[in-house]
């Protein structure tokens, strides 16, 4: 690594990486990122009680770690946490009992894409659509039942992408709430609200009972195959094999978890972002049809996934600094997402960002989002059956944001409106 040293005021900046809480004030958060990417991008930050890290805030920088994935790898963490759980994972002594894709490197990471690829690209995921479609309805119907005030992130934007994820799998609704509890406890851990409190308050405790939960599901898939994905994933071979059961919990875990609370950001963030740029919600209530293309701006404007992580293996150099191997990257996709180089005027919202698409909320290479078609169709069709039957709509109270470093969006979104 080189030796510059950050002034200590950009130093205190970097502080918004690590602190859940800093997630919480999205106007603060960005300020202090809007400085770090232009005075120092790379950003070597030391802080008591995290392991060291580099903030890398720049669009192109972060797209430059992600392109050199042999270079930065995902293992041993891919995302940042504390001084002690590192050291802990490093010396082997916190090997997590679940795998996913987001822990796995090279040919590893390869075949085991490889097995769910197919069924997420566009032209599988579109058989879809007319189920997304009616979830959407069922959604908006629901907040229209409510009587013209909701809280739009619990009443609303929480359920529906579930909703999705159960019909993906082919999960019973009867299991809703257990899903929406544990998933809120695994990746809201850092929030008061959502966190897991109790003799079991870790993230450990939760990942055993999603294990506990899918093992019978895998079970019951291998006995009576069906076309949902859960089947693709139950009975799935890897060198003439069954996966391992660890793995499959590991495909259970990633798709449970990480469809749900990124997309229901991505919808209550969205319609924050619109209701505080009303000229941009009214083009989209004139033209509904823009949706489509402006899916990618609401979800580039909330960036729900903040950042992830990546060691060096061989020293590389990126800008003006050279990592060496065992330096930890933070990619901040929050702050990559509003690259004035790359985005003109990127605090502000517009529905036809030309090069919306360009944002860096879903990744990049080879870990870039799996379900990314899928999000964008769930996006689109809420919006499309909201937009297209809403009167009126503005906020009615003030919102709160969740405190959490990895996925964080709209906690509560209260709001008043009149539907068609
Ligand atoms: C708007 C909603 C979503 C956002 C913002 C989002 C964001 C992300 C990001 C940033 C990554 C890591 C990419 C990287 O490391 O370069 C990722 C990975 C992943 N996402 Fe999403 N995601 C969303 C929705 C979904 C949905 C709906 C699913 C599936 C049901 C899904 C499944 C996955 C999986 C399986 C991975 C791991 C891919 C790998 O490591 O190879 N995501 N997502």
């Amino acid at each position: 690594m080189t030796t510059r040293a950050p002034t200590d005021e950009l130093h205190q900046l970097g502080r918004i990486f690590a602190d859940p809480a800093a997630y919480a004030d999205p106007v603060g958060w960005h300020e202090s990122a809007r400085r770090l990417r232009q005075e120092e991008p790379i950003c070597r930050i030391s802080l008591a009680e995290y392991q060291d890290f580099w903030a890398i805030t720049r669009h192109a920088d972060i797209m430059e770690i992600e392109r050199n994935a042999d270079v930065f790898t995902n293992a041993p963490v891919p995302a940042l946490m504390s001084r002690e759980a590192y050291v802990a994972s490093q010396a082997g002594e916190q090997e997590l009992p679940v795998k996913t894709l987001v822990q796995m490197d090279g040919d590893e990471h390869k075949a085991h894409r490889g097995i769910v690829n197919d069924w997420f690209k566009p032209a599988n995921v579109k058989r879809m659509s007319q189920r997304v479609d009616e979830l959407a309805r069922q959604a908006v119907d629901q907040m229209a039942a409510a009587g013209g005030r909701c809280d739009f992130a619990t009443d609303v934007a929480m359920h529906y992408p579930l909703q999705v994820i159960l019909s993906i799998l082919g999960l019973p609704e009867a299991d809703h709430q257990r899903m929406l509890t544990l998933t809120q406890e695994l990746f809201g851990a850092e929030d008061p609200d959502f966190g897991r409190v109790g003799e079991d308050a870790t993230v450990l405790g939760v990942m055993l009972d999603f294990v506990s939960y899918f093992t019978s599901l895998a079970a019951d898939r291998r006995a009576a195959p069906t076309s949902d994905l859960a089947s693709v994933i139950a009975n799935a071979q890897l060198d003439g094999s069954l996966l391992p059961e660890m793995d499959v919990m590991g495909f259970y875990l990633i798709i449970a978890t990480a469809g749900h609370d990124t997309t229901s950001s991505s919808i209550a963030g969205g319609l924050h972002a619109l209701l505080e740029h009303p000229d941009q919600l009214a083009q989209l209530q004139d033209d509904p049809s823009l949706i489509d293309a402006a899916a990618d701006e609401l979800i580039r404007y909330v960036s729900p996934v903040k950042h992830f992580v990546r060691t060096c293996r061989a020293p590389f150099t990126v800008g003006d600094v050279t990592f060496e191997p065992g330096d930890v990257t933070l990619l901040s996709f929050a702050s990559g997402n509003r690259d004035e180089q790359v985005f003109e005027d990127p605090f502000r919202l517009d529905v036809q960002r030309p090069n919306a698409s360009a944002h860096l909320a879903f990744g990049f290479g080879r870990h870039f989002c799996l379900g990314a078609h899928l999000a964008r169709m769930e996006v689109r069709a809420l919006f499309r059956e909201l937009l297209s039957r809403v009167r009126s709509i503005e906020l009615d109270g003030v919102p709160t944001f969740v405190h959490s470093t990895l996925v964080s969006g709209p906690k509560q979104l209260p709001i008043r409106f009149e539907l068609r």
